[in-house]
């Protein structure tokens, strides 16, 4: 035998239950509706005579209220008092057939919250009088999402006016969005645009073709695309953009909806040129006053050198013969002329010098190894720091101009260690490694900070530097605190541009 079902508790109206154990009879009709009201989604209410005489369980829900306590009030009194009056005539228009859609209104809840009620009444009739039949749910979630899709609509709407691009939608090629920046950037007002075809923003058709299929044909692949095209403004005066376009949804549709943003770059474009121009004249000029500078340092070399080395030999000369020729036994004319003779030796030897370090004529004559090699032990002559130089390279694969470079770097780097580093060694060491020329000296004094490397004012670095990079080439300087300094330069051996 099948066991009988345990009997659901049937709420009626008035708070009585008719039945409190299992069923044993089928439920009449009217316990049937009940059950099916309590089981609703929607809330569900019968007022007769200005008392609820039914609530069902949704409704307690929406109210907070339990059913004792509904059936003991005043149904008008659950509606907030703002929206009261209306909600009333609204129910009562509908009861007389004036009204057919749904009516909202506010309802308190017994914890204070207002919730958002979307109802119908239809008349009824109940225990044999004229009743309404109330049919309710809860909107308040959905009013809430409205309000925040609202919010968002206003706020996407917001963020597109503060972007400084031109953003339009196209839907086939015609614009049906434009945000406030294409009146900035291509002098249209956005309204005027909208069922336009974009190609008022370029300079002519087949342009506009081209640009399009562009975008059209890349966008098939990739969900965005950036590219740079010239476009027209409305006033004819044609600017530089930067686009970037991106597919509206997973894939490019028939109606190929996209989006694309047009930011111009005319003038920063032209600012980078300007850039790159003032670059290369300050290049230019650099190579051109280190020409300059190297001719009149080895003119004025020569001039020292032959006229007045011409002269001292011809002094020279003429003190020899004085000395010669003077009266026997005259001691002190000797002695001046012993001096003078002295003298001129030393202004020989110093003009000498003067001459070598405005412009080592050995390096014209013999070249870079033997310039080198000669300013090593002059520098260990004056300095008494010791210097261990080996340099290897073939003197045919560097051109003057690199052999000039190179010395005076070299120079310059023996100079720092004489003033700065405090060593009593140096290394040389000057190789040829395939196509790349390298110079690196080494000392083991106090070491460079890597602040003192870096420092824009520290004019020999900056010297050093600027001198590698018109031969494209690189320097890395590296200090070890009391143990010493290394400074790698490395020169590639092709012909670079403009330094000839
Ligand atoms: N070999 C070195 N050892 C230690 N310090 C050095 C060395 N070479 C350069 N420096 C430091 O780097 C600074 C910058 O050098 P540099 O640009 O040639 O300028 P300057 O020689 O005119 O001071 C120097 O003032 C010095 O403090
Ligand atoms: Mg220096």
């Amino acid at each position: 035998m099948q066991k009988k079902e345990p009997a659901k508790t049937i709420l009626t109206s008035r708070g009585k239950s008719t039945h409190e154990g299992p069923y044993t009879v089928e439920p009449s009709e009217g316990e049937l509706y009940k059950t099916l009201a309590n089981n609703l989604q929607v809330g569900v209410y019968i007022v007769q005579n200005r008392k609820f005489q039914f609530v069902n369980h949704q409704i307690q829900e929406y109210t907070g209220y339990t059913e004792e306590e509904m059936l003991e009030m005043n149904p008008s009194a659950l509606i907030h008092s703002v929206d009261r009056k209306t909600a009333v005539k609204n129910a009562a228009n509908m009861l007389k057939g004036l009204r057919a859609t749904p009516y909202r209104y506010r309802l308190m809840t017994k914890q204070g919250q207002t919730r958002w009620i979307m109802e119908t009444v239809t008349p009824i009739t109940f225990r044999a009088e004229r009743a309404i039949l109330g049919n309710c749910i809860d909107i308040t979630e959905q009013k809430e999402a409205k309000k925040s899709l609202r919010e968002m609509d206003a706020l996407k709407a917001s963020i597109l006016d503060a972007i400084p691009q031109a953003v339009v939608g196209l839907q086939n090629r015609r614009i049906n969005f434009a945000n406030t920046a294409v009146e900035e950037v291509f002098g249209w007002h956005p309204e005027d645009l909208i069922g336009k075809s974009v190609t008022v923003f370029y300079r002519n058709e087949e342009e506009a073709e081209e640009i399009g299929s562009h975008f059209y044909s890349t966008l098939e692949h990739q969900r965005t695309f950036v590219s740079e095209f010239n476009c027209r403004r409305k006033d004819g005066r044609d600017i530089l953009c930067r686009m970037r376009s991106s597919r509206i949804g997973q894939k490019l549709t028939k109606e190929r909806r996209i989006v694309i943003t047009y930011e111009d770059i005319t003038e920063q474009r032209m600012a980078e040129e300007e850039l790159a121009n003032s670059r290369e004249q300050l290049r230019n000029l650099s190579i051109y006053l280190q020409s300059v500078r190297e001719k009149e340092s080895t003119r004025i070399a020569r001039e020292i050198h032959d006229e007045l080395g011409q002269s001292l030999t011809a002094i020279q000369m003429d003190l020899a013969w004085l000395d010669a020729h003077l009266p026997p036994g005259d001691l002190s004319l000797s002695t001046k002329v012993q001096r003078m003779k002295g003298l001129v030796d030393t202004t020989v030897d110093s003009v000498h010098r003067i001459s070598t370090e405005l412009r080592p004529i050995l390096l014209d004559d013999l070249g870079l190894t033997a310039a080198m090699e000669w300013q090593v032990q002059e520098f260990e002559g004056r300095t008494g720091v010791r210097c261990e130089a080996r340099l290897d390279c073939k003197e045919s694969s560097v051109e003057k101009d690199l052999a000039t470079t190179l010395f005076r770097i070299f120079q310059e780097t023996l100079t720092n260690v004489a003033r700065h580093a405090g060593a009593t060694l140096v290394k040389v060491r000057l190789t040829q490694k395939g196509n790349e020329l390298r110079l690196d000296v080494s000392d083991n004094g106090k070491g460079i900070t890597p602040e003192q490397a870096g420092d824009p004012k520290s004019f020999g670095i900056v010297g050093i530097r600027e001198r590698v990079n018109l031969w494209g080439g690189s320097v890395s300087i590296n200090g070890k605190p009391q143990k010493g300094t290394t400074i790698r330069v490395r020169i590639p051996l092709a012909l670079p541009v403009g330094a000839t």
